[in-house]
């Protein structure tokens, strides 16, 4: 059973765990898009990991971790996090990354910065680690990839039409510093150096003998539906594809190839960054969630803003995001509220118009306002639970309550960040 996890809302969804979980049972992962934006965490043995690149499967010895051609890198960092993992005595030898793989150059982390900063009402709110602008020199085909790191020639010479074009954006657009190709050679050697243990040019083969062999493959998305660059909040969105079709561009195997995508979604929702989100809570309800489920961003710390389940986005994910059943996270959470909400609509507060449907015109996100059904809490503690019919009553009523709405199967049902912490169901 070859699986794509997704991430069906802002991101943080917990997508991490599941990746792990699902990694026992598979030969080989695959990470198909994003860069180090993401920040992923799995708790296992009492230990706590975090991932920005390296698949979440790198945990698992005898598994083979792509890094997908749909991916972008950022050498330092990728440097660092590989550091990290192995001071902590995690085997990195099953890791790979595919030479089509774009590099971030220091120029897309100045760009983003810049951007960011100067940017006032039309902030994004991004990691600031170059994604927008190294997808936007892939696309523009004035980018570098990391086999060109292993042909001198070639480097040379795409390097004398990059580098013009480039200085003359950083000096006149942007009033940043130029790159002299020497500066840049100099680089790439060193960018050479940190991905050579890595870099897989037998990619081809590698997916060709997982395929015959009928080896299981597993599809680690990053970010999430919503942050998606076609179907997102666009543009409060990443630069890349997180849905479940992302999965067949980033990674090197066709859609025939995914049997299930299972769309991570906390019980709630999170987003950092700016963006609208309809179902936010400005109000103590919102601190108290962010308080117990521990809403700070992994990679840059941030605080997340919270809010309340929202089904609308949610049946759009399914949609979009081609999900064939959901893995809830964070039902733990909720296990000291009196009440919890699920917004299964908006209504304008223009003209009454009530959606059920989630309306893709952002900028009117503004004047929409929740419509939410009502649940009681169960009052206890959940997080011990491991077969779903001990569950209490009325978190049991809530799931099928969800699962009425989205039209998909509730699949997992996550009762703490521990690996164990897990309900699987049939
Ligand atoms: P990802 O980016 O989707 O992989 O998610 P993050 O790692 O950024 O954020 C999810 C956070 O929730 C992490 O701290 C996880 O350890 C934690 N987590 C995951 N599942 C659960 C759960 O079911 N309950 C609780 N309480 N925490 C969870
Ligand atoms: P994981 O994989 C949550 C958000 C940023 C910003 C927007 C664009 O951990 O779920 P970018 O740096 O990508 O150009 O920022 O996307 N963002 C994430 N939010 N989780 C992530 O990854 C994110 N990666 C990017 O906060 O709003
Ligand atoms: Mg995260």
């Amino acid at each position: 059973m070859n699986r794509v996890v997704v991430g069906a809302q802002w991101g943080d969804e917990g997508k991490a765990k599941i990746t792990d979980l699902l990694a026992q049972d598979a030969d080989l992962i695959i990470r198909y898009q994003g860069g180090c934006n993401a920040g992923h965490t799995v708790v296992a043995h009492n230990k706590t990991f975090k991932f920005h690149l390296i698949p979440s499967g790198i945990l698992y010895k005898d598994k083979t971790c792509f890094i997908g051609a749909g991916t972008v890198v950022l050498p330092e960092y990728f440097e660092e996090e590989i550091k990290g993992l192995i001071e902590e005595g995690i085997d990195v030898s099953g890791l790979k990354i595919n030479p089509l793989a774009s590099i971030t150059m220091p120029w897309h982390t100045e760009v983003d910065g810049y951007s960011e900063s100067t940017a006032g009402k039309g902030k994004i709110g991004t990691t600031k680690k170059g994604i927008g602008p190294t997808y936007t020199d892939k696309m523009a085909r004035i980018g570098l990839k990391i086999g060109d790191l292993y042909n001198e020639e070639s480097l040379s010479e795409k390097l004398d039409i990059i580098l013009p074009l480039k200085n003359k954006q950083l000096k006149e657009v942007y009033g940043l510093k130029t790159y002299t190709k020497d500066d840049v050679m100099s680089l790439c050697k060193k960018y050479a150096e940190i991905f050579k243990p890595y870099v897989c040019f037998d990619w081809q083969k590698v997916l060709e003998d997982a395929k015959r062999n009928n080896k299981t493959v597993l599809f680690e998305g990053a970010q999430g539906v919503m942050l998606d660059i076609d179907y997102g909040t666009y543009p409060f969105v990443t630069s890349s594809n997180p849905i479940g079709g992302g999965a067949a561009t980033g990674s090197g195997y066709g859609p025939k190839m995914i049997d299930e995508v299972i769309g991570v979604a906390k019980a709630y929702v999170t987003r950092v960054g700016e963006g609208p989100f309809v179902s936010e809570l400005k109000d103590d309800t919102g601190i108290k969630i962010r308080e117990i489920g521990h809403e700070y961003g992994v990679t840059t710390g941030r605080p997340r803003r919270c809010g309340w389940f929202d089904a609308v986005t949610m049946k759009y994910a399914v949609l979009v995001g081609g999900l064939t059943s959901v893995a809830l996270t964070k039902i733990d959470v909720f296990d000291t509220f009196d009440e919890i909400k699920v917004c299964t609509a908006y209504k304008d507060t223009r003209d009454g118009k009530v959606y059920t449907n989630y309306p893709t015109d952002v900028f009117m996100h503004k004047y929409l306002e929740p419509i939410y059904e009502s649940y009681k809490g169960w009052g206890e503690d959940i997080t011990g639970i491991r077969e779903y019919d001990k569950l209490p009553e009325n978190c049991k009523k809530y799931l099928s309550r969800l699962e009425e709405i989205l039209e998909v199967p509730i699949s997992i049902v996550s009762v703490g960040p521990d690996r164990e912490q897990t309900i699987f169901r049939k």
